[in-house]
């Protein structure tokens, strides 16, 4: 008889159902792989299916989404959530999947969820390197000064007592720009071009560090491999 108990906690911890649950879908014989493992089925479960699907990821996973106008990168919150867009066992998963920072709800594009908090915490400090690109569309054209005062590191935003860290600009049109920086204030690009008299209209990030969202259609989402973690480290 094996001990089936390390495998209920592990399917458990991933958000497959209470262990309660995960013991009906093992009797059900929902899980496969288990043949190779020996009485003591203690993992690392590598071999292990459900619903005949290989695992989802152990802890430190990291997902990335193309995040379509409109959702909410909130848990609760009145209207469409970016977690509606993954499997609601994610949601379910110990530890917890957070969003790395927020994207407005306009806002589009490359959007990072991870269970690892270490690097959740890494990348989304205020001393983070991590470079962020974003494509916007100005309500009015720029007028040429925009990118010394983005580059200044002397630019304050409403209401901050610390001004932002240098950010680049390239313009790519009229009412166009490309801008790369390190922090992630709250609507900082859009209040960056507040401060400089613009108004964004729309706003998409392509570039998270060395991520861009290659491959990915509006609202698609995947999990990163092992190199591609490792390169966000
Ligand atoms: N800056 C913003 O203004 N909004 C975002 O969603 C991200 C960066």
């Amino acid at each position: 008889m094996k001990d089936l108990r390390p495998l209920t906690k592990y399917l458990a911890g991933l958000g497959y159902g209470s262990r309660k649950e995960v013991e009906t879908a093992i009797r059900r014989g929902r899980v496969g792989g288990l043949e190779g493992c020996g009485k003591g089925v203690v993992g690392p479960f590598e071999n292990v299916t459900f619903d005949d699907e290989p695992l989802d990821p152990p802890p430190g996973m990291v997902v990335i989404m193309n995040k379509p106008a409109g959702y909410t990168c909130s848990r609760a919150d009145g209207g469409q959530l970016v977690y509606e867009l993954l499997p609601p066992r994610f949601l379910a998963r110990t530890p917890a999947l957070s969003s790395v920072g927020r994207l407005d709800a306009p806002t589009t594009g490359l959007l990072l969820f991870t269970d690892d908090g270490q690097l959740l915490h890494r990348l989304i400090s205020p001393r983070s390197e991590t470079e962020k690109v974003y494509e916007a569309v100005l309500a009015r054209p720029l007028e040429g000064h925009e990118g010394e005062a983005f580059a200044s590191g002397t630019l304050m935003l409403r209401g901050e007592d610390k001004p932002l860290k240098p950010a680049r600009l390239e313009v790519t049109g009229e009412c166009n720009a490309r801008v790369t920086l390190t922090e992630g204030r709250y609507h900082q690009v859009r209040r960056m071009f507040a401060a400089v008299g613009n108004h964004v209209e729309a706003l998409h990030r392509t570039q998270f560090g060395p991520l861009t969202l290659d491959g990915l259609a509006d609202g698609e989402w995947r999990v990163l491999d092992s190199d591609e973690v490792a390169g966000l480290a």
